[in-house]
């Protein structure tokens, strides 16, 4: 297996790559990417870390040497928040940089499985796919907005929350990856039960978790330790996928439509990508209106996404 990670220089880049580096099946080949002239270093140094997997950087304009031949793709280049920025305000930029940077999996590595983690996640996606579609190579099995990191999140929270261990919780969170559009399904949580009052602080943490921490690192950017963590196990999920495992992650796909174009929702993922976009289940009365209030802003930023992606 081939992983590529671009934007391998960022702080999610670099938290990725070690431990993909770490945690990748012996045998693997780790490529990154970054415009920073420093990625061949970063690439340097991880390759000393007594694992099986092969390392590689490259850096400057052209990332084709590390496309080639990738089974899975991830793509964290862009710019990342300040405090108060929300994500819809990295548009303008990053909007462009996922624009260029699927043309070229599109002509490099159109078979592999891209996962995108660069904000805004509800639109960057669209775009991805608008580029894959012009290029008449779009599998919507193959394309995915990583919101790994406020699955994460929710565990971690409802764990504190309820004294438990982490182990021991598994949430399913759906929706968009941003604000509003993040909602964690607290009602289907085993083993646990919660108060009213609980179900509507939790559910604003988890969805104002990112700014958190934006606010802690004052002015340093956002979360990159958690992220890097958030996309390694989606990163090894999508591996183990392809290698025939059942393995089921929440994602934001193509699928139905019936909430939105692209929706967050537990995914089976397998040997071609998605195998099976699963029901989340039943819903509260909360959840049910959390859904609602949420579907003008998602299908909103998907639009932006779709008419971006199909400008000349
Ligand atoms: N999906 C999520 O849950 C989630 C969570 C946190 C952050 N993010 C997003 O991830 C992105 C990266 O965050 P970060 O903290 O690593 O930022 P960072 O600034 O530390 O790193 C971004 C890297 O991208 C590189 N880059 C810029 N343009 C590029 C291009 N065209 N090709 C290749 N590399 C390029 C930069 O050189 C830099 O090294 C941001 O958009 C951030 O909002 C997503």
């Amino acid at each position: 297996m081939k992983v590529a990670v671009i934007g391998a220089a960022g702080g999610i880049g670099q938290a990725l790559g070690l431990l993909l580096k770490l945690n990748l099946p012996a045998g693997s080949a780790l490529s990154l990417y970054d415009i920073a002239p420093v990625t061949p270093g970063v690439a340097k140094d991880l390759s000393h870390i007594p694992t099986d997997v092969e390392v590689t950087g490259f850096a400057g304009e052209d990332c084709t040497p590390a496309l080639e031949g990738a089974d899975v793709v991830l793509i964290s280049a862009g710019v990342a928040r300040k405090p108060g920025m929300d994500r819809a305000d990295l548009f303008n930029i990053n909007a462009g940089i996922i624009k260029s940077l699927a043309q070229k999996v599109a002509d490099v590595c159109p078979k592999a499985l891209l996962g995108i983690i660069t904000n805004p996640v509800n639109t960057t996606v669209p775009i991805a796919a608008e580029v894959l579609k012009k290029a008449g190579v779009y599998d919507p099995k193959r394309l995915f907005g990583v919101t790994t990191l406020d699955v994460i999140r929710a565990e971690t929270f409802i764990a504190e929350a309820k004294g438990k261990s982490t182990q021991d919780i598994k949430v399913d969170v759906i929706g968009g990856h941003s604000g509003v559009t993040i909602l964690p399904l607290l009602s289907q949580v085993e083993g646990v039960s919660f108060t009213d009052e609980e179900i509507a602080s939790l559910t604003t943490r988890i969805q104002n978790a990112g700014t958190e921490v934006v606010e802690a690192k004052a002015g340093g950017g956002s979360a990159t330790l958690s992220m890097g963590q958030a996309a390694a196990r989606f990163g090894l999920s999508l591996i183990k996928g392809l290698q025939g495992e059942d393995v089921i992650e929440c994602a934001y796909v193509q699928g139905s439509g019936d909430n939105a174009p692209f929706f967050a929702q537990p995914v089976k993922l397998g040997k071609d990508g998605v195998e099976a976009i699963l029901d989340y289940g039943s819903i509260s009365a909360f959840e049910q209106k959390a859904l609602d209030d949420m579907l003008p802003t998602l299908q909103g930023d998907i639009e932006k996404g779709v008419e971006f992606g199909q400008a000349e």
